[in-house]
């Protein structure tokens, strides 16, 4: 059997199963999604969100992309991030990096990857706005998992930053958001940070005050 054969194996095997515990479960999810979360994560195949949080189809609405960045031109991001608070009325959106991230990795090198290269530049620009603090620790490691740490950080501060974050948290006072890191030596995610809806923005020229005016 070739290698892809297995997947589709496999999804037939899940399907039954799935069946037999809940003869329902498929039609209850055919009309209508109403995920509670938002789930912006690394691509990295270690990190699959449903398996690691036990959740299952339904219950998270889920975007990945190299080092679960949060940029304010990329469409693909924001169309997610748009459908998921103004339409499925998420009540929180949560940035999950993990420890060891191949992305912030090759950000933190001077190696050249080609067009990657693109995408990286924004962990770069992270890396400079916290330099003084990454620069003093002596270990790369500590130094790599640091650099992980503020990134998530970041992107999450990067989601408050949005009109589409600011102008639900006006209208409904949701959704909060959440940085995690997910550690792929035990499997544990801890929690670095947690901006409630409606908090006060770490920077004032972020903040709109004419929401009104659409996107
Ligand atoms: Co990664």
């Amino acid at each position: 059997m070739q290698q892809y054969e297995q997947l589709l194996k496999s999804n037939k095997d899940w399907a039954e199963r799935m069946v037999q515990q809940d003869p329902m479960f498929f039609e209850n999810l055919v009309d209508v999604q109403r995920p509670a979360f938002l789930w912006i994560g690394c691509a990295d195949s270690r990190v699959p969100p449903n398996e690691i949080t036990g959740t299952r189809p339904g219950d998270i609405f889920i975007h990945r992309n190299v080092a679960n960045l949060v940029i304010h031109t990329d469409m693909n991001m924001l169309s997610v991030l748009q459908y998921a608070v103004e339409v499925l009325e998420v009540k929180h959106v949560i940035v999950c990096g993990h420890y060891g991230c191949g992305g912030v990795k090759a950000a933190m090198s001077r190696h050249s990857f080609g067009l990657i290269n693109k995408w990286l530049r924004h962990i770069k620009d992270v890396y400079r706005l916290h330099v003084d603090e990454l620069a003093s620790i002596e270990s790369d490691e500590a130094r790599l998992n640091r650099l992980i740490e503020i990134n998530i950080m970041e992107q999450v501060n990067n989601l408050a930053d949005t009109s589409i974050i600011q102008r639900a948290w006006k209208a409904r006072n949701a959704p909060h958001l959440h940085g995690w890191v997910y550690d792929l030596h035990n499997g544990i995610i801890n929690p670095l940070i947690e901006i409630p809806a409606n908090s006060k923005l770490e920077h004032e020229i972020y903040e709109y005050d004419d929401l009104d005016v659409q996107h």
